[in-house]
């Protein structure tokens, strides 16, 4: 089944909420959960203009309208529900997302190689 992290969906108090959490398999990389929009959405944290966090302080990932994830070091806005870059240098790129499975209370997100996936 390969390396998975478990995260409990009641650690989610509203809409734009998020969760982060360590990647072993992926050296020093970080990972965050979001819900948005009664979805949940799992990606590296790992802006793709260039090799740093997205989040400003820790697991603080949304602009101020909790419309975007936003990078924290030029502004880059990705859609929180695609994971696509809609303004900034990184415009048309994908965060790379983690696969995820929603089981009862919890949420699996699966961070071995075949659980990523670069592009959509
Ligand atoms: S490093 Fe994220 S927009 Fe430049």
């Amino acid at each position: 089944m390969g390396n998975f992290i478990i995260i409990n969906k009641n650690q989610f108090k509203q809409s734009a909420d998020s969760v982060t959490f360590d990647i072993p398999s992926m050296g020093e990389k970080k990972g965050f959960l979001v819900w948005f929009e009664g979805k949940f959405k799992a990606y590296v944290n790992e802006c793709r203009h260039m090799e740093v966090c997205l989040d400003w302080q820790p697991n603080d990932f949304f602009d101020e309208d909790k419309k975007f994830i936003i990078c924290s070091t030029h502004g880059a806005l990705y859609s929180p529900k695609t994971g696509v870059c809609i303004s900034g240098p990184c415009k048309g790129q994908n965060l790379i997302k983690l696969n995820t499975l929603e089981r009862n209370e919890d949420i699996m997100i699966f961070t071995d190689k075949e659980g990523c996936k670069k592009n959509g």
